[in-house]
């Protein structure tokens, strides 16, 4: 692949809304978790860590996700309910994040945060480069003791959403409109004080 190719794959980048099977086998799941295991990361802490729900699996999820909003809420309408639950059936596979900070003097936990947040891009564009598609997707609760037994979720530990993974059921890449650079990017150049 030339640099303009695999610029073109960086710049053109979409998240894909339905993904169905068939999902990436386990030697593809593992190469895509390898990348997520490359993110720019202080220390070399890996304050991370990752839980594959794939098939029947997402029957766990699904009540995990459902027991979080209960927990959370008290009660639930079955709307929500079957809103819950269907986020585990949006795609074949789901790799759960976990940010995992690890006790550090000189890192801060932000700057772990910042780290394990970056593999799930990473994760997304290694799917992709895999020739699947894929989408970072979260929930609004706290884990509830089902997700937080099931993931076996650790005192600090925090679900930072999943990475959906499958097979784009249509090429629906629309372009996304240019960044306005004058809005977004600064240059501190030693120019910018020309005008003062
Ligand atoms: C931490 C995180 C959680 C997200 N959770 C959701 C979500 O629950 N639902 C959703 O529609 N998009 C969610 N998104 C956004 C999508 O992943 C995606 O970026 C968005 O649909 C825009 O598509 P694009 O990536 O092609 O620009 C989340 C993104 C991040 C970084």
């Amino acid at each position: 692949m030339s640099a303009s190719e695999i610029y073109s794959f960086l710049a053109q980048r979409r998240s894909s809304s339905v993904l169905v099977e068939p999902r990436p086998d386990r030697d593809t799941v593992e190469k895509i978790l390898q990348v997520g295991g490359t993110v720019p990361d202080h220390g070399s802490l890996k304050p991370y860590r990752f839980v594959v729900v794939e098939g029947e699996g997402r029957e766990t999820f699904a009540d995990a996700l459902v027991n979080a909003g209960l927990e959370a809420k008290g009660s639930l309408e079955e709307k929500k309910q079957a809103k819950l639950k269907s986020k585990a059936y949006a795609a074949p596979m789901q790799i759960v994040i976990i940010f995992s900070p690890k006790e550090n003097e000189k890192i801060p936990e932000w700057e772990q945060m910042a780290s394990a947040s970056c593999t799930g891009y990473a994760m997304v564009l290694a799917a992709n480069a895999l020739g699947f598609g894929a989408v970072w997707k979260s929930f609004a609760f706290d884990p509830g003791s089902l997700m937080t037994r099931t993931f076996q979720l650790q005192a600090r530990e925090r679900v930072l959403g999943w990475v959906n993974i499958g097979t784009e059921k249509e090429r629906e890449r629309s372009s996304r409109s240019p960044l306005d650079l004058k809005k977004f990017a600064l240059y501190v150049d030693g120019k910018e004080c020309a005008d003062g």
